[in-house]
């Protein structure tokens, strides 16, 4: 079948729509009138069907529940500037779903699914796409087992939906994080690479911590020593330390943001020295006292450049200097919202137009 013309789709006949306040949407806050729902079974994808949004029917005896088999991603579309709908890296966002999906036994999803399921869905709820610059639609594909069975197992039967949502800045205003030295988030060898549940349900706790204490997220570290910067919770950390981009290197504890991969390759586009290595507490801690740390922010789908205001390290705050106008993080994310919107040459074809 081909599943773009032929994905149905059952209209609400309420929509939500004249509900949603666009001047303050905050994130996560809305869900929009649709979603795509696909099974899996019998060793097969399913047809995908479109329809209002709403409860689904599941067994609290699904294996997902019990055992933790669930995968999300999270996307963006955007309106262009000439009219166009642009759902921003399509393909790398399906490759890490599948490496996701492999880590945790679960069936891959071709790309013709993912990626005429998500035309499907921003079509039809392509009036939830968010003017201001800033919003978006969020795409969230989540797979998980919906198999109803006790028995510790691989399931057999799967969902993958992918839900909408618009969406403002993810934080408003520049973060304070706190490097976190007791608790952990993934070790090698782990599922710090994909993108489970499990990884942010076990982050939980340790960030409800640091929230009581005035911190929006921790920074995590190394699970062995606790000596090396791992990611902050919804996002990759980067530091501009001596002039140069400096970045955790990718490792089976970090996830494999796009958006990291996006600010490395027009960093490097732009003329900035690019380091992807270890980076140790100790190494920050020395960059702040010698001033040679300019600049942190943290790089994610949702909180696409986030400044870092403060770096709490063993009980003592370290702060950034105010973002300026010809700073390396804001002038890297106008550059992504020229890209996004059709303003710059989209030289990599990171662009998925829907027109
Ligand atoms: C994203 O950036 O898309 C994420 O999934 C991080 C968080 C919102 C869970």
């Amino acid at each position: 079948m081909t599943l773009t013309s032929s994905i149905p789709v059952k209209r609400t006949t309420q929509s939500r729509l004249s509900t949603v306040d666009f001047s303050n949407l905050g994130f996560g806050n809305y869900i929009s009138d649709h979603m795509l729902v696909a099974k899996y079974d019998k060793g097969t994808w399913q047809d995908p069907q479109i329809i209002p949004y709403g409860d689904l029917m599941m067994s609290p005896a699904m294996l997902s529940l019990h055992y933790g088999q669930a995968v999300f991603e999270g996307m963006k579309a955007f309106h262009m500037k000439d009219g166009g709908i642009n759902v921003f890296r399509v393909e790398r966002h399906h490759k890490r779903l599948n490496r996701s999906l492999e880590r945790m036994c679960m069936p891959a999803i071709s790309e013709e699914l993912f990626v005429n399921g998500l035309e499907a869905i921003v079509k039809t709820d392509a009036d939830w796409i968010p003017k201001d610059n800033g919003s978006s639609l969020y795409l969230r594909p989540v797979v998980f087992a919906s198999e109803a069975k006790l028995g510790v197992k691989v399931a057999d039967q799967y969902l993958f939906v992918i839900l909408t949502s618009p969406v403002g800045p993810y934080f408003s205003k520049p973060v304070r994080l706190k490097v976190e030295l007791d608790y952990v988030r993934a070790a090698e060898g782990g599922t710090g690479f994909a993108k489970c549940a499990g990884n942010y349900g076990g982050a939980f706790y340790p960030t409800q911590q640091a929230r009581e204490q005035g911190f929006d997220q921790v920074i995590w570290t190394d699970a062995k020593e606790h000596k090396y910067i791992d990611e902050s919770g919804a996002m990759n950390i980067m530091f501009v330390l001596d002039n140069k981009l400096v970045t955790p290197a990718l490792s089976s504890s970090i996830l494999d943001g796009v958006t990291r991969n996006t600010i490395i390759t027009l960093a490097k586009d732009m003329g900035v020295t690019v380091e992807e290595r270890k980076i140790s507490i100790e190494e920050i801690e020395k960059s702040f006292k010698n001033k040679t740390l300019t600049e942190a922010f943290g790089a994610g789908t949702a909180a696409v450049v986030s400044p870092i205001a403060t770096i709490n390290i063993n009980g003592m705050d370290y702060h950034l200097p105010e973002v300026k106008a010809d700073s390396f993080q804001l002038r890297v994310k106008n550059k992504l919202g020229e890209i996004r919107s059709g303003a710059a040459p989209d030289t990599y074809n990171w662009n998925h137009v829907i027109k």
